[in-house]
Order: C-alpha cells, then structure tokens, then sequence
C-alpha cells in the first residue's frame, strides 16, 4: 500500500485512525485566484448507497407536513440507534452535541454507511476527515509546531487522528468549543487512542463562544501552531464569516497555519432544507479566496474532496 495507487474504504473508517499510515500525496489539479488547487485521489472511497434507502429519504421532498416527514424519517431509521441520534440531535443543532462522529462514521453498523453514502455532504464529510487529518498531519512533521487550536473543534476527532498519523508525541490540543457534550466525546476518543499507544495528547477545553466572546488568552503560545476549523464556517453568514477571520487574524502570527474548511456545493440542499437542517451556507471559490485575503492573510493552497463538496484552504499571515 503506498503512494496513490491505494484508495481507503469507508468500513475501514469507523475506528478513529491510530494506526499510521503512508501520508496521501496531493494531485494538482487547478487554480483559482492564482492559487493553486489541490485533491487527494485516495479519499475517493467507493461508495455503496442502498437505492431503496436514498428513495426512502427522498420522499421526503413530498411530504405534506411536519408529521408526515418524521414518520418518513422514522421508518427510514428503524431499528438504528445512530440513525434515531442523528435525525432527534443532528438535525436540528447542525450536527453539534457530539453527533458529527456518526457522520465521520466513527464506530456505525452497515446501514448507516448505506444511508449516507446516498448524501453527498456526508460523503464529502468522511472525505474531507481525512483531508484535512493530512494537511495538519504534514504541518505538524514539517516543524516544531506542538499545539492544535481547534475552533468549535467538536469532538477533536481531525485533530486527533493528524497527530497519530504524524506520530509526533506530546502535542497539545486547544477546543474552542462551548459543548460539554464534544468535549466528552473528545476524552473517549483520546482514551481509545492511549489504549492502542499513548501519544501524550492533552487537549485543553475551552468552552467560549468563538463568535461573541474574545478568543481566550490561553491560545498564545511562542511557537508555531495550526489553527483548525472544520464544520463551522458552513454555518455562518457572510457578517459572522467576518467576525471570525477578524478574531483568527488577530491571533494567527507569522509561522502559524490556519486550515479553515467550507461547504463548496450541496447537490442536495432542497431535502435539507424539507428537513429543516440547520441553515448551510455553500460558498463560491473566488469569494471564500476573496473573503480570507480582504481579512489580510494568505491563502497558499486550496484543496477540494474528490466529490467536490468541500474545500479547505491553507491560510498564513
Ligand atoms: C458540526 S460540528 C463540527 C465539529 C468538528 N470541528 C468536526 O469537524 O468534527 C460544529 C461544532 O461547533 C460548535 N460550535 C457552534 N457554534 C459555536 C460557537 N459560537 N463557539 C464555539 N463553538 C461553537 C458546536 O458545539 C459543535 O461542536
């Protein structure tokens, strides 16, 4: 298994990724702004959607009320416990409260995989996982960066895997995230990590609400860092994208890398709003590129998953 000649498969996802593997090697294949556009052939994973099951969820386009279209989604979750959290939880709260693992497909049965492979925002999701856990992996062995931020990092599940991937021992985790309930999911995922081999990981917690609180004193720090944030950005509207990069920047110091991930394209969108998901923001290339320099920092490179959902961006001051 070496270079791009292998592709990696959902099923072998579900455990968080502890077990190193050979970086992925990026493949360039545009420019937009005049910089320059990357993809990662090997997170083009198979895919196997159950066809009834896609028909199933998208019925649900037709349905003529509240109570119609959550028996629809009941009946499509059935018996699946993941499948009942996602659609009671995630829907409403844009997959916060530590439901962003079952779309990562952290430790879900078959059907789960069956269901989302018929999405292709989860699709791009999984992609986009171990995009990003590459980018931060091959930060963290190129220097002396030994410090994550992780902006509403969740269950810091990217994170985590970058550093096992890079195999640097002692590095520290910041989640600037305000749910309790990520921050639990963090401590089980970090605790099945030191089961396999202790990586001397610690993430410190810090439940501030990135967009009306200061971001916390505790993030300074003399060496270079990778700041992070992923699943956020797809969320917040133009005025709030601001706020944030206003924060970020003022915090990014020359040396620091910030990896900032946003929704490019969602196929689907008309059966996410039916579902009444929590509002997705899709943003065009040229203006994401556009809104980050107008902030005063620079975008080196772009990456976008295979299925062309998502992009991430590679940010310095
Ligand atoms: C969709 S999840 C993404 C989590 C993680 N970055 C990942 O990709 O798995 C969004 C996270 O943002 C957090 N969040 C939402 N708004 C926030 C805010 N204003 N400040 C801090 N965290 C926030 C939620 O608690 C949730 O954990």
């Amino acid at each position: 298994m070496d270079g791009i000649d292998y592709v990696l498969k959902s099923r072998d996802l579900e455990e968080p990724r502890f077990v190193q593997q050979p970086l992925l090697e990026e493949l360039e294949v545009g420019e937009i702004e005049g910089v320059p556009l990357f993809s990662y052939p090997q997170v083009d994973f198979p895919i196997s959607p159950n066809v009834a099951l896609g028909r199933n969820l998208n019925s649900i386009l037709d349905a003529s009320s509240k109570t119609e279209m959550y028996l629809k989604l009941a009946l499509i979750a059935g018996g699946t416990s993941a499948l009942w959290t996602l659609l009671t939880k995630g829907i409403s709260s844009g997959l916060s409260g530590g439901t962003m693992d079952i779309i990562y497909r952290i430790g879900v049965p078959k059907k789960v995989h069956e269901l989302l492979d018929n999405v292709d925002i989860a699709v791009g999701s999984l992609q986009r996982r171990i995009q990003i856990g590459n980018i931060m992996a091959k930060g963290l062995m190129k220097n002396e960066v030994q410090r994550i931020v992780s902006i509403a990092g969740g269950s810091c599940l990217i994170p985590i895997e970058a550093i096992y991937q890079a195999r640097k021992y002692g590095v520290q985790i910041v989640n600037v995230d305000y749910s309790p309930k990520a921050n639990q999911k963090a401590e089980e995922i970090l605790e099945l990590g030191r089961k396999k081999s202790d990586m001397g990981i610690g993430i410190k917690y810090l439940p501030s609400d990135i967009l009306n609180e200061d971001i916390p004193d505790d993030i300074d720090s003399p060496k270079p860092q990778i700041f992070e944030c992923t699943g956020f950005w797809e969320y917040l509207n133009p005025q709030d994208r601001e706020r944030l990069l206003t924060k970020v920047s003022s915090s990014l110091k020359v040396g620091d890398t910030l990896v900032l991930t946003a929704l490019f394209n969602n196929p689907q969108q008309a059966l996410f709003d039916k579902m009444g998901f929590k509002k997705l923001n899709p943003q065009d290339f040229n203006e994401y590129i556009k809104q980050i320099v107008n902030s005063g920092l620079k975008v080196e490179k772009v990456y976008i998953t295979p299925n062309k959902t998502y992009v991430t961006a590679v940010v310095s001051r």
